[in-house]
């Protein structure tokens, strides 16, 4: 069988638990999605946990440009807030996992995800499409084992796992990271500093703010402060710039698809910092009717990826239309950050909406304010005439 390998305390006891319960061998495949993490010493874990082979696949440049690209044109925040970022990596890991497996034969495909979460809908949906005669198996939803359970487990068997690092449970990509567990369960707990990896205590953040310009052509971003640079680079130097004035941090009480209420914590500085400034230039550029009608779709496509149905062709069909309204989506945004807060202080599209010439209140202004006096009479019409029968 192929495991989905992090290297995390799930599935490093997965891989003894697979081939004690099903006597079989695992193949584990670990694959990158921006979590920089040390891979050799993944390999070695695997190995030396039982694995019979692992692949590791780079899929950073492709996550970066056929995932998370989607996800800044749909302003993609579930709830508002979550920029996706785990759930926009699981189809991808899934969907490599799956192949493997096809090219090696395999009988079955593996997970460690719980049974409480959403991302066992997005492995198993994603593991069902792509290799649909393959039995799944997820051991974390068999063996009904807690964290401390597994941590005992694995020192029981002597699988290399650090129960020190295992206190919470972690979820790193290039888009974020998703912090779970431990006394994270409490509502009421700030979050400790040690479970973040690039934000700054507020009070550690420096005292002037910082000045960024974020570039976008059709849409996506293209330039740092004039820079130009690939989408995986621009958003690896906006985590660490964003997190060391303290931005990106979300704390909010999710609903997750199987209808239970969770604590999540992310810290996701770039995508925060990207998608403020896309919104704020889609705003320059489409117009007002546009702008509302997209704002219905957005949700439906962070519900949607959110609840695992990325393979869904809805989801197809809401990015045609997204990827429709993005082609003159170009220009520039500048920010300011500051402890914590990132204000957009300027914009400027290539093919702006924005007319200066008509809204100016100088004397260079070409519009015609005449035309607003009948403008206005008829657009107040049916109430002018309601109140002329129905006294105030
Ligand atoms: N609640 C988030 C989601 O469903 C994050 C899950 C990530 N998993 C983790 N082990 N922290 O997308």
């Amino acid at each position: 069988m192929a495991l989905a390998y992090s290297g995390g305390l799930d599935t490093t006891v997965s891989i003894r638990w697979l081939q004690e319960k099903y006597n079989g061998e695992v193949i584990t495949v670990t694959v990158d999605v921006g979590q920089e993490e040390d891979f050799e010493e993944i390999e070695e874990r695997a190995l030396k946990s039982g694995a019979i082979k692992h692949y590791f696949i780079d899929a950073k440049k492709i996550f970066a440009e056929e995932y998370v690209a989607r996800c800044i044109k749909a302003n993609g925040l579930y709830e508002g807030v979550y920029p996706l970022s785990s759930a926009l990596s699981r189809p991808l890991i899934a969907k490599e996992v799956a192949e493997i497996a096809l090219k090696e034969g395999c009988d079955a495909v593996a997970h460690g995800c719980t049974g409480k979460g959403n991302d066992q809908l997005r492995f198993d949906i994603t593991f069902s499409s792509v290799a649909p005669d393959l039995k799944i198996i997820a051991p974390v939803r068999e063996w009904n084992m807690s964290r401390d359970e597994e941590i005992e487990y694995a020192l029981k068997k002597g699988l290399p796992i650090n129960p020190k690092k295992s206190r919470f449970s972690i979820d790193e990509n290039l888009w974020g990271r998703s912090i779970e567990a431990g006394e994270l369960e409490d509502p009421w707990i700030e979050p400790p500093i040690e479970a973040f990896k690039y934000l700054k205590p507020l009070e550690e953040t420096p005292n002037n703010p910082r000045e960024l310009t974020i570039g976008f052509r059709g849409g996506v971003p293209v330039s740092l402060d004039g820079v130009k640079m690939p989408l995986e680079r621009m958003i690896m130097e906006l985590n660490i710039i964003g997190g060391l004035y303290g931005v990106g941090y979300v704390d909010h009480i999710e609903d997750r698809v199987i209808g239970l209420k969770s604590r999540e914590i992310y810290e996701v500085p770039a995508a925060q910092l990207i998608i403020q400034a896309h919104i704020d230039l889609e705003k320059m550029v489409l117009g007002r009717r546009l702008l509302e009608f997209k704002s219905i779709i957005e949700k439906k496509w962070a519900d949607l990826v959110y609840s695992g149905l990325w393979l869904d062709p809805f989801r197809k069909a809401l990015d045609a239309f997204i990827d429709e309204t993005q082609k003159e989506v170009s220009g520039e945004v500048r920010l300011k950050i500051y402890r914590g807060t990132a204000r957009i202080v300027g914009r400027r599209a290539e093919k702006p909406l924005y007319h200066p010439e008509l809204i100016t209140y100088s004397s260079k202004s070409v519009f015609h304010q005449k035309d607003g006096e009948a403008f206005s009479r008829l657009w107040g019409l049916e109430t002018h005439l309601w109140h002329k029968r129905h006294k105030l």
